[in-house]
């Protein structure tokens, strides 16, 4: 079967991780959280004292961590200097500095030539998620994906995924996700956008499975 890539972007709750993980697992590609890199390295320049408000400072040390991902989506892992992040990367403290530390644009021609390096290797294809696959890292992708809901259902299906793990009210984690979004989607380099020939899958009203099986089709379109 021949290879193919898959880009699949949209904003924070839509269901990126899960469905791309197992679409990715249903047709046998690999897969790549491009998020948990940026978290990485965020959480990398908050455990060595870097001010991650100043972005001079964080680019002048932005190749220093050595950010490696595992890309089997029934097993994916995120390390830094050999050491597995995939606990500390989704604290709140993290969560609430990323986006400052992607806007960087040293930080981001550093992920973004990792990523690109990354899906060459796959041999049988890849499915890519984040903010700004299809508009800047791949932008020669097979398949473009934008996935969007509601406000309302992103934050309650990210309340729910926290639960145990922080504590989380659906107003709060709303009003997170919200600023999070708007500071994406407002930075100057390579925001969060909707390339011009993805295809948007609005996961409002949909179950995940609705959302995998829908791509999974849109994929075996393009094989
Ligand atoms: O997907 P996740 O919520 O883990 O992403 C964390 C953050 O990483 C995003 O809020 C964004 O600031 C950054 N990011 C990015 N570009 C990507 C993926 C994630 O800037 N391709």
């Amino acid at each position: 079967m021949e290879s193919v890539i898959v880009a699949i972007d949209g904003p924070s709750g839509t269901g990126k991780s899960s469905t791309s993980k197992a679409v990715a697992a249903e047709l046998g590609l690999s897969y790549l959280d491009t998020g948990a890199q940026y978290r990485a390295i965020t959480w990398w320049m908050l455990t060595n004292g870097v001010d991650v408000d100043d972005p001079a400072a964080v680019a002048t040390v932005c190749d220093k961590p050595v950010i490696a991902s595992g890309t089997d989506p029934l097993a994916p892992t995120i390390s830094v200097d050999g050491a597995d992040a995939s606990g500390p990367i989704r604290t709140r403290d993290v969560t609430s500095k990323v986006s400052a530390v992607s806007a960087v644009p040293e930080v981001r021609a550093r992920i973004t030539e990792l990523q690109r390096t990354i899906a060459g290797a796959a041999e049988k294809g890849i499915v890519v998620e984040g903010r700004d696959i299809g508009t800047t890292v791949l932008p020669g992708a097979d398949l473009k994906i934008f996935l969007t809901a509601s406000p309302e259902a992103r934050a309650a299906r990210r309340s729910g995924e926290l639960k145990g793990k922080e504590a989380s009210d659906v107003e709060s984690t709303r009003e997170a996700l919200i600023k999070r979004d708007a500071a994406d989607s407002s930075r100057k380099t390579s925001p969060l956008a909707k390339a011009d020939d993805a295809v948007e899958v609005d996961t409002t009203d949909l179950t995940l499975k609705q959302v995998i099986e829908c791509v999974v089709a849109l994929v075996e379109e393009k094989r």
